[in-house]
C-alpha cells in the first residue's frame, strides 16, 4: 500500500504527459501544428521559414551527412559544418604518419587544399508528401498480415518508381506512427564532399570517453567540409574541375550566444527511438537486454583497459574500439539507470492501465482489448532469443579471431565455376581487410577476452540456446589455448600466405581452421536456430505495435502525436537550461575554456590541452567570440529532444540562426529514446562561437569565416 501510495505521489510529481515538455520530433512538413506552441515559447520566425516547398528554408540548409549524421551548409559557397566524431572516418582515411590530422588537426588554406572522400555523399530533402492513403488503400487490420505486408510493399515500390520518374530525385517512402501514416521524401545525393578543415583530436574529442555522455563536457566536436557540384550546378561524382555547390539557403550565425530559458530547435536526422513501447518490451529492455551488454562490454573493457594502460602502443590500437564499445556501454548504463530512477516502467504500467479502461468502455474497442495482454506474451517468448543474439553478437563474435576468420565465409563458397575476376576481387578485399586487421591488433588482449567471453556464454546461456562448438568444450582455457595455436587468422604471414596463392582446393583448409569453424559454429547456429523464430516474433510485434499506436491516437485526440525517429528529417524543440539530477546537484547550462584548463592533465591521453590554446587563453585572445561576460563558452545543455543521428545537427535561436552543433545528451537522460523526462533529459552542443574562435584564433583559417554570414 505505501508502495502504491509512493507511486501515486510520483506520477503526480511527474506527469506521463506534461503540459509542455521539450518533447517530440516533428515532421518539418507539419511544423504549422507547433508554429503557436513555438512561438509562445520566444520563436520570432514561422513554420514555413523553416519548411517550405515554395521558397527557400532553413530546410535547404540541413542535410544527412554520410549514412549517420547531420550536417549544415553555412556559407553560399557550400561550407559544411558536422562534428568532429562524424568526420572522423574521413580524417582517418586522409592521415597517415607524415600528415597525422587526428593528432595535429588539418585546415585547408584555399580551395585546391580540399580533400576529396569518395564514398562519402550527403543527402538533401527537397520535399516530403503524405502518401498514407496511396500506401494503405488495399489493406485493413483484419486482414492476413503477411498479405498486408506484400501488398504495402507493392505499393511502396510502384508509387516510389512513379515518383523518381517524375521528379528526377532518389525517392523513399517511409513508415510513420509505426505503420499508420507513410510519407515519401524526395532527396537530392550530392557526391562530391571535400575535407575542409578540422581542430586536433585533443579539442575535437577532448574528454574523450571518459567525459562520453556526460556533463560538464568541454568538446569542441566539429569538423568542416564543403559540397561541389558539376558546372551546371548538379549534384555529380568527383571531378577536379567541379565547382562549390550554391545553397538555397545557408545558415546565418550568431554571436549572441543563449541565455537560460531562450527558445532553441535542433533540426536534423534522429535516427531510432521507441517512445510508445508497452511496460513489458522497457522493462526487458532496460532491466535484462541492456544489463547483459552492459556487464559482457564492461569486461571486455577493462582488458582492454589493462593492457592499454601498459603499453602506449596498444592504447593506439586499441582507441577506436574501446570508444565504439565503451559507447554504448555508457549509454546503456545510463539507460537502465534512468528508466529505473524515474520510474520508467511503472509510468508506462499506469498508462496502460487507462488505455485498458478505455477500451473496456465501447464495443468498437475490440480491436485493442487484448493488445497488452498479447503483448506480455510475446516479449516473453522473444527474451530468449534476444539473449542468445546478444550473446551471439557480444561474447562469440567480440572475440576479434573469430569475426576475422568469418569474412572470409564468402571465400568458402567459392567453386571451379566462378568467375575468376569475382575471385581476384574477394581476395583483393580481403587483404586489405587484413592489413586493416592486423595493424591493430593484439593477440594477448583477444586471447583474455576469449577465455572471458566464453566463459560468461557457457555461464549464462542454457545449452539449448548455445552455438553447438560451445556444448562440445570441456575446458575454456584448453579450448582458447588450442584456437589461438592452430588458427591461421592470428598471424598477418599465413593469412597473406593463405591469399596468395589462393586456389579452390585451399578452402579445404579454412574450412578445417579452427577459428573458422567457431565462427560457422556461432553463425549456422544462429540462421537455424535463432533467426527464423526472432523475425517471426518480431513480425508479431510489429503488428501489435501498430495497432497500439493506433489506439492510443485514437484514444487521445487532442494529444499532438510525434512519430518515433526514423531517420527522416525532424524539428525538435525547448529551452536552453540546466538541469538538477539529484538532490542537491545543480548544473549550469554552459562551460567554459576554463574548465578545460581545470580538466587539463598532460598525463592522461583525454586532457591533454594544446600549447596554442593555453597562450590564447591566457593572453584571453577571444575577440569578438567571448561571450558578453568575457570567458570564451565552451558547450551547452538544452531541453531538446534529441538522439542518435541528431550529432552535427544546428541548435538554433529563436530567428532561426545558428547557435551550435548538437553532438551528445547527458548522462541521466539517455532514457530519452524510451522515456522522456523533461526535467532530466538534456542534449549537448559546442558553442558556435568556440567553432569559430577555433576556426579563426587557433587555426588561423579566417578566410573560411570570411564566407559565413555572422550576425554580431
Ligand atoms: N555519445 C555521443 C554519441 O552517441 C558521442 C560519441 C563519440 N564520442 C566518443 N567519445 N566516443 O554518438
Ligand atoms: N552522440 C549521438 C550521435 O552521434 C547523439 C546522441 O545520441 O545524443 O548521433
Amino acid at each position: 500500500m505505501r508502495k502504491q501510495v509512493f507511486l501515486l505521489a510520483f506520477l503526480l510529481a511527474f506527469p506521463f504527459v506534461a503540459s509542455f515538455a521539450g518533447e517530440g520530433m516533428w515532421i518539418p512538413m507539419l511544423l504549422k501544428y507547433n508554429e503557436k506552441e513555438m512561438q509562445q515559447m520566444g520563436m520570432r520566425i514561422t513554420a514555413d521559414d523553416i519548411y517550405s516547398i515554395n521558397h527557400s528554408s532553413l530546410k535547404d540548409a540541413i542535410v544527412l551527412f554520410g549514412g549517420g549524421c547531420t550536417g549544415e551548409i553555412v556559407s553560399d559557397e557550400g561550407l559544411l559544418l558536422t562534428n568532429h566524431h562524424c568526420g572522423y572516418g574521413w580524417i582517418q582515411c586522409h592521415s597517415s604518419v607524415e600528415h597525422d590530422y587526428l593528432t595535429d588537426g588539418f585546415w585547408a588554406m584555399n580551395r585546391g587544399e580540399e580533400l576529396p572522400c569518395p564514398g562519402l555523399t550527403v543527402t538533401m530533402m527537397k520535399e516530403m508528401r503524405d502518401v498514407t492513403e496511396k500506401i494503405l488503400f488495399n489493406v485493413n487490420d483484419d486482414m492476413d498480415e503477411a498479405e498486408r505486408q506484400e501488398k504495402i510493399k507493392t505499393n511502396i515500390k510502384k508509387l516510389t518508381e512513379a515518383f523518381e520518374k517524375e521528379s528526377g530525385n532518389d525517392v523513399e517512402i517511409e513508415s510513420f506512427f509505426l505503420g499508420n501514416e507513410y510519407y515519401a521524401i524526395f532527396n537530392q545525393v550530392f557526391e562530391d564532399v571535400r575535407l575542409v578543415g578540422t581542430p586536433p583530436s585533443n579539442i575535437g574529442k577532448f574528454g574523450g570517453d571518459t567525459d562520453n555522455w556526460m556533463w560538464p563536457r568541454h568538446t569542441g566536436d566539429f569538423s568542416v567540409f564543403r559540397i561541389y557540384v558539376d558546372k551546371e550546378g548538379r549534384p555529380a561524382k568527383y571531378n577536379k574541375d567541379n565547382v562549390p555547390y550554391k545553397p538555397l539557403k545557408h545558415l546565418d550565425i550568431s554571436l549572441k550566444g543563449a541565455e537560460a530559458g531562450d527558445f532553441a530547435f535542433v533540426f536534423g536526422y534522429p535516427a531510432r527511438t521507441n517512445e510508445y513501447l508497452p511496460a513489458v518490451a522497457v522493462d526487458q529492455e532496460a532491466n535484462r537486454i541492456d544489463p547483459v551488454v552492459v556487464d559482457l562490454r564492461g569486461k571486455v573493457l577493462d582488458i582492454y583497459n589493462k593492457y592499454q594502460d601498459a603499453d602506449p602502443k596498444v592504447r593506439i590500437q586499441y582507441a577506436a574500439k574501446h570508444a565504439n564499445i565503451g559507447n554504448g556501454w555508457k549509454k546503456w548504463k545510463g539507460v537502465t539507470e534512468g528508466i529505473n530512477s524515474f520510474k520508467g516502467v511503472e509510468r508506462k504500467r499506469y498508462y496502460e492501465e487507462g488505455f485498458y479502461e478505455w477500451c473496456l468502455q465501447s464495443r468498437s474497442r475490440y480491436l485493442y482489448i487484448n493488445l497488452l495482454r498479447n503483448f506480455d506474451t510475446i516479449y516473453g517468448k522473444l527474451e530468449p532469443y534476444r539473449m542468445a543474439y546478444n550473446y551471439m553478437t557480444e561474447a562469440g563474435l567480440r572475440i576479434e579471431l573469430i569475426g576475422f576468420a568469418g569474412k572470409f565465409n564468402r571465400l568458402s563458397k567459392i567453386t571451379k565455376e566462378t568467375a575468376q575476376a569475382d575471385v581476384d576481387k574477394q581476395i583483393a578485399g580481403l587483404k586489405t581487410a587484413a592489413q586493416a586487421f592486423f595493424k591493430d591488433y593484439y593477440s594477448p588482449i583477444d586471447k583474455e577476452v576469449a577465455v572471458t567471453m566464453l566463459n560468461e556464454y557457457l555461464k549464462a546461456q542454457p545449452a539449448d540456446f548455445r552455438p553447438p562448438f560451445l556444448n562440445e568444450i570441456e575446458d575454456v582455457q584448453d579450448f582458447v589455448d588450442e584456437l589461438f595455436e592452430k588458427s591461421m587468422f592470428v598471424s598477418e604471414t599465413k593469412v597473406n600466405d593463405f591469399l596468395d596463392g589462393f586456389k579452390v582446393k585451399d578452402i579445404r583448409k579454412l574450412l578445417k581452421d579452427p577459428a573458422f569453424k567457431t565462427f560457422k559454429s556461432i553463425i549456422d547456429f544462429y540462421m537455424e536456430s535463432v533467426h527464423g523464430q526472432t523475425i517471426s516474433y518480431n513480425a508479431e510485434i510489429d503488428r501489435l505495435q501498430r495497432l497500439y499506436m493506433k489506439g492510443q491516437m485514437e484514444k487521445e485526440q487532442e494529444k499532438r502525436f510525434y512519430p518515433d525517429a526514423n531517420f527522416t528529417l525532424r524539428v525538435t524543440y525547448g529551452k536552453v537550461e540546466g538541469f538538477q539530477p539529484k538532490d542537491a546537484v545543480a548544473y549550469n547550462h554552459f562551460t567554459t575554456l576554463d574548465g578545460i584548463m581545470q580538466k587539463e592533465n598532460p598525463d592522461v591521453y583525454d586532457y591533454v590541452v594544446e600549447p596554442r590554446l593555453k597562450q590564447l587563453y591566457a593572453k584571453k585572445d577571444y575577440g569578438r567570440y567571448a561571450d558578453k561576460d568575457g570567458s570564451m563558452h565552451v558547450a551547452f545543455t538544452a531541453s531538446v529532444h534529441t538522439t542518435g543521428g541528431n550529432s552535427g545537427s544546428p541548435i538554433l535561436n529563436a530567428d532561426g540562426q545558428l547557435l551550435g552543433l548538437n553532438f551528445d545528451r547527458c548522462w541521466e537522460g539517455t532514457m530519452s529514446d524510451m522515456v522522456y523526462d523533461p526535467d532530466i533529459c538534456r542534449n549537448i552542443s559546442v558553442d558556435i562561437r568556440y567553432v569559430l574562435f577555433i576556426i579563426d584564433k587557433f587555426a588561423g583559417a579566417g578566410h573560411l569565416i570570411d564566407e559565413m554570414t555572422i550576425v554580431e
